[in-house]
């Protein structure tokens, strides 16, 4: 770690949003309409991407691991849930408006509470009154108070409601987790920072159910756990760090809380929540439904109620800053050049396959290595413009690896492999190209 925090490149959050825009990584939601504000779409290299963080989550944190299930709960929920979690009554930010230009602004993110920060008058804000973030809508054609149900805001309450159901088929026991991946909806006051703080964005989140007396042990463990997964993603450490919560931070029930935080290019900010929340949401939870909501525990001879450490991260929040950590400039041949440093793993196309002419005679050729990278890798294919121009558009997508079909490969069936980082180039015999981009890319 460097003795002062870094200073982060004023303008890369334009480049990068200019590049998000450009190459198809994210679109303003329904652009043609004036856009939706601070809503985002997803195109063809920003879904790529975004799977990837999240199929690198998923692998982290169920696929190799033996003590913990995903699941997949619903995203419409009925009051009930939020009633017993705590959200109809405290999920709320202090709302302000502004008498003279009409903005609106969350009080407790003001610089001084006495002062618009649009307009800049002072003594213009209007008394907080309490807005509930939580988007209701209501189920089936009548729309009364009955009918109403909740978009959730966050998805830890899915796994806190089929706790039992997950006890009783898994055969795990405590401590296990339950995963879940999927989107979340909160009506946020002051959405902004592109896909930062959106009112609807994905969450990856655990719970991890733990014997009372082990808590602080697995908070610690799961702390340096998730800040180590963004680590080995190629996220410099420089760029990362834990910030634990002061106690006035702490919701009640929680006896500790850190984020995770990523330098920003305003600074530092929170990229996932690490939490030691007790037994509070199972006891909420049993105390709502009238449902025994206990671990029996044989060897004891004893129910007690598991106590909850929660890593929950933003998908679509981590992937942003994946981006930013990625982008880089250099000059090759006094040309300025645009790369995406993204781990291998994270890139939207791991191999891109470049027949160096369009010509007809190297169009089989260049198919056939395509068919021989694609059934293992994301794989693009381009074969319009000067190579030169497609090895820097890859470059900017972030494409590690890049497989020219040349002239040559007619007679010796061998490609080039250029690397982005390095740029070197190896020519390696098509028999042999699948065992070496194995060896690149794993
Ligand atoms: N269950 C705990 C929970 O939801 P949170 O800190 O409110 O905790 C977890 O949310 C993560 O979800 C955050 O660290 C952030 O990455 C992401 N997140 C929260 N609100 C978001 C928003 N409006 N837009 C994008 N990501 C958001």
């Amino acid at each position: 770690m460097p003795d002062s925090p870094p200073v982060p490149d004023p303008d890369l959050f334009d480049k990068v949003v200019n590049l998000s825009k450009r190459r198809g990584f994210v679109f303003q939601s329904a652009e043609i309409y004036g856009g939706f504000r601070s809503t985002y779409d997803y195109g063809p290299l920003g879904v790529l991407l975004l799977r990837n963080v999240k199929e690198q989550w998923w692998r982290s944190m169920v696929q190799l691991r033996h003590d913990v299930v995903g699941i997949d709960a619903s995203i419409l929920s009925p009051p009930q849930v939020w009633e017993a979690s705590g959200h109809l009554a405290n999920f709320t930010d202090p709302l302000v408006d502004c008498k003279s230009c009409g903005a609106r602004h969350r009080e407790d993110r003001l610089d001084d509470p006495e002062v618009c920060p649009n307009c800049g008058e002072k003594g213009t804000l209007t008394e907080a009154r309490q807005f509930n973030l939580m988007f209701k809508t209501h189920a089936g054609p009548v729309v009364d108070s009955a009918a109403e149900v909740y978009l959730r805001p966050e998805t830890a309450q899915g796994m806190f409601i089929n706790f039992l159901n997950v006890l009783q088929t898994s055969r795990k026991r405590p401590p296990f987790g339950i995963a879940q991946i999927g989107k979340s909806f909160r009506n946020e006051i002051t959405p902004g920072n592109f896909v930062f703080r959106t009112r609807e964005f994905e969450q990856m989140e655990m719970e991890y159910f733990v014997p009372p007396a082990d808590s602080a042990e697995w908070y610690r463990y799961w702390c340096e756990t998730r800040l180590q997964w963004y680590i080995d993603l190629g996220m410099p450490e420089h760029l990362l760090r834990l910030r634990e919560h002061d106690s006035d931070e702490l919701s009640h029930y929680s006896s500790a809380t850190a984020d995770i935080e990523f330098l920003f290019p305003w600074g530092w900010d929170e990229l996932e929540g690490i939490a030691n929340r007790g037994d509070f949401d199972l006891r909420q939870h049993a105390e709502h439904s009238g449902e025994r909501i206990e671990y029996f525990d044989q060897q004891a001879n004893e129910h007690w109620v598991p106590h909850v450490v929660e890593p929950a991260a933003g998908a679509t929040r981590t992937a942003m800053a994946f981006l930013m950590a990625a982008y880089d400039e250099d000059v090759v041949n006094d040309d300025k050049r645009t790369v995406l440093r993204l781990h291998r793993d994270l890139a939207p196309h791991q191999v891109a396959v470049l027949p160096l002419s369009k010509k007809d005679t190297l169009t089989p050729t260049a198919r056939e290595v395509f068919d021989l990278v694609k059934t293992r890798w994301m794989c693009d294919y381009d074969e319009t413009q000067a190579i030169g121009r497609r090895y820097r558009r890859q470059d900017e997508i972030g494409t590690p690896l890049c497989i020219t079909v040349d002239f040559d490969t007619l007679d010796d069936r061998a490609v080039t492999v250029r690397d982005r980082d390095t740029m070197a180039q190896d020519r390696i015999p098509i028999e042999g190209l699948v065992d070496h981009l194995a060896g690149e890319l794993g």
